[in-house]
């Protein structure tokens, strides 16, 4: 299984901080936000990683990480997304690189205590379909929403006003091959953007959609505000470190 970090975007509500950097080589107390998704999938054996990320950012993701293999990558690749046209539409720019393999993609601000060792395992002995991880929070309108009926997901609601649970989808994926099919039928939600819950609601609708809970602490960095939480919970407790 090949590993995609998506680190595209504009950064919008970390400027201006975003102007002169990309949000994801920020600093999370003491390294840069990007090492943790990395870390996150070394951490579950996957050591073949891609990052999507706008072109003119490449350069310095290079500097910050050489080659990977400080942190336990094998391979490093990059591939370009211009503008911000959404998360599936991200993942597209991944699909020569996937080369018709299963994935485990991730988002780049997305930071977590655990790892995903079991999860990925329990993937790996789907025989198809994805596989979601969901965690309790707070403010469920912020986030992909969770519907379980009879134990099942059966549909991801992005940023509900009226949430049905309390249950966000994290940015952690585990997708078949046939993923960026779907992606290519997609068209954009109401952010005028290609939404990752979208290709969720197309595994959800053939019944192949299966999820689990994260365990330990799920951070999503955004706002100044959660990135200064997410520096704390790293900080106290540590994370997902290569
Ligand atoms: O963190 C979990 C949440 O992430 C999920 O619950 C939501 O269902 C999912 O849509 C996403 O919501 P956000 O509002 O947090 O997504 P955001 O636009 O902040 O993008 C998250 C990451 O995805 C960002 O750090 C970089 C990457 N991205 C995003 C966009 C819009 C790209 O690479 N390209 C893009 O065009």
């Amino acid at each position: 299984m090949k590993g995609i970090i998506l680190a595209g975007g504009l950064g919008t509500r970390l400027r201006p901080m975003t102007l002169t950097t990309n949000k994801h080589l920020l600093r999370v107390h003491d390294r840069p936000m990007i090492h943790f998704p990395i870390a996150c999938l070394v951490n579950a054996g996957i050591r073949e990683s891609l990052i999507v990320t706008s072109p003119k950012h490449i350069p310095d993701f290079r500097r910050a990480l050489g080659d990977g293999r400080d942190l336990g990558l094998s391979t490093l690749d990059f591939a370009s997304q211009e503008g911000e046209h959404g998360v599936a539409h991200a993942l597209l720019q991944a699909e020569s690189y996937a080369a018709a393999q299963r994935v485990c993609v991730i988002l780049g601000d997305n930071i977590i205590e655990k790892n995903i060792r079991d999860p990925a395992q329990r993937f790996n002995a789907q025989k198809s379909g994805a596989r979601i991880l969901l965690k309790e929070t707070d403010e469920p309108e912020r986030f992909g929403v969770a519907r379980i009926e009879g134990g099942r997901v059966v549909e991801v609601v992005e940023k509900p006003p009226r949430p049905s649970s309390r249950l966000a989808v994290t940015g952690i994926y585990f997708y078949d091959e046939s993923v960026f099919e779907i992606c290519r039928k997609l068209t954009p939600g109401i952010r005028g953007e290609l939404e990752i819950s979208d290709v969720n609601n197309a595994y959800a609708r053939r019944g192949d959609l299966e999820w689990e809970m994260l365990e330990g602490w799920w951070a999503d960095v955004g706002t100044p505000e959660s990135l200064e939480r997410a520096a704390r919970l790293v900080a106290s407790s540590g994370a997902n470190h290569p």
